[in-house]
């Protein structure tokens, strides 16, 4: 089998984390880097055995490279992925897909004619619980689902100002750089919100330090309300968890492998799941959709709604209004 050829635009800590992911998946290898800082480049070509290119356009055009990964500060996005547009090459883009929703539309447009694999960085639907708990839903194991409670706080947030992390213009603070994820799976298991209402301290750059806090509701076409909570403070709880209740039960996802499952008038079980690395799926996912044999399980398509989504939390914390969508 022919080696799949991959290059990555952005070699910091997600870069480094596919490349890990990828050295499980048989027949495919990081084969070219590019990033801005030439050190961070040279020392990731060096530890990998990748060819260091000088730009991102040079690396996409590469006859070596089959795919791209945009791995780079999420305003980056655009630039990475524009060039492996130009290059008619397969993406897989980070989340957020970036960072506002003139530069989206674009990359919609343009990515849904490429005619090629785009997938963006939604790992948690390569968990097997994420699947195992879809499944219920779609069977009617807690019956018609009527609400949804998303915590995601993050207790041991260090980051400083001078990090684009702590810098909202470019990360979105929790909301587009957190929720982004959970956003995607209700949208996944839910459809399509239609109102979304937050209050939000959007990194308030007042604050002694760089901290963040959301509160968000948001209303499904099918009715179903779902509350995102997501912090990044520093102190109390880290953790995930998304409780579904319907009719007929509850169904809970936490930072485990194990889902709780309470169905009306029973006591309540665990449901122990087990799958490969996600992220190892994910890589084998994207190098398998280039060759033909899949699809990715988070498209562009996706990236653009759960963007959308959190920018109209965003908007709506910003203007103290309720957003339609
Ligand atoms: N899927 C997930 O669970 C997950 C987790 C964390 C971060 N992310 C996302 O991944 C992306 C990268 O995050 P990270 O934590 O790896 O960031 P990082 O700061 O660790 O790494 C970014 C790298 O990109 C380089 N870079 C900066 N501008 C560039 C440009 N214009 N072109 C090429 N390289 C450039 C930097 O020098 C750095 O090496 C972000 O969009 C972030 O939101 C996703």
């Amino acid at each position: 089998m022919k080696t799949t050829g991959l290059g990555l635009i952005g070699a910091g800590r997600m870069g480094n984390l596919h490349t890990n992911a990828l050295a499980n998946v048989e027949g495919a290898a990081i084969s070219g880097v590019y990033d801005i800082k030439p050190d961070v480049a040279k020392a990731f070509g060096e530890k990998f055995g990748a060819r260091v290119y000088a730009s991102a356009e040079e690396l996409a055009h590469s006859a070596d490279i089959d795919g791209v990964l945009v791995c780079s500060p999420t305003p980056c996005h655009p630039e990475g992925v524009a060039a492996a547009l130009h290059a008619n090459k397969a993406i897989f883009c980070e989340k957020p897909l970036c960072r506002n929703k003139a530069s989206a539309k674009k990359l919609l447009n343009a990515g849904e004619a490429l005619g090629k694999p785009f997938a963006v960085g939604f790992v948690r639907r390569y968990m097997a619980k994420t699947h195992e708990l879809k499944k219920r839903l779609e069977a009617g194991d807690i019956g018609t689902p009527r609400f949804c409670n998303i915590d995601l706080p993050l207790g041991m947030y260090k980051r400083m100002p001078g990090d684009w992390f702590a810098d909202f213009d470019a990360c979105g603070g929790v909301i587009l750089d957190m929720l982004a994820h959970h956003i995607d799976l209700a949208n996944w298991f839910f459809g399509k919100p239609v109102r979304v209402y937050a209050a939000s301290l959007l990194l308030d750059a007042k604050q002694p330090e760089p901290a963040d806090y959301a509160a968000c509701v948001v209303t499904y076409e099918n009715g179903l309300i779902c509350n995102f909570m997501a912090s990044w403070w520093r102190s109390g709880r880290t953790g995930e968890m998304m409780e579904i209740s319907g009719d007929g039960g509850s169904l809970i996802m936490d930072g485990t492998d194990d889902l709780t499952y309470w169905q009306k008038g029973r006591e309540k079980q665990s449901i122990h799941t087990q799958g490969e690395n996600a992220h190892k799926a994910q890589m084998e996912c994207f190098v398998n959709s280039i060759r033909g044999t899949t699809a990715p399980t988070a498209t562009l398509r996706d990236g653009y709604n759960s963007l959308v989504t959190a920018l109209a939390m965003i908007e709506s914390a910003k203007t103290g209004k309720a957003m339609r969508l």
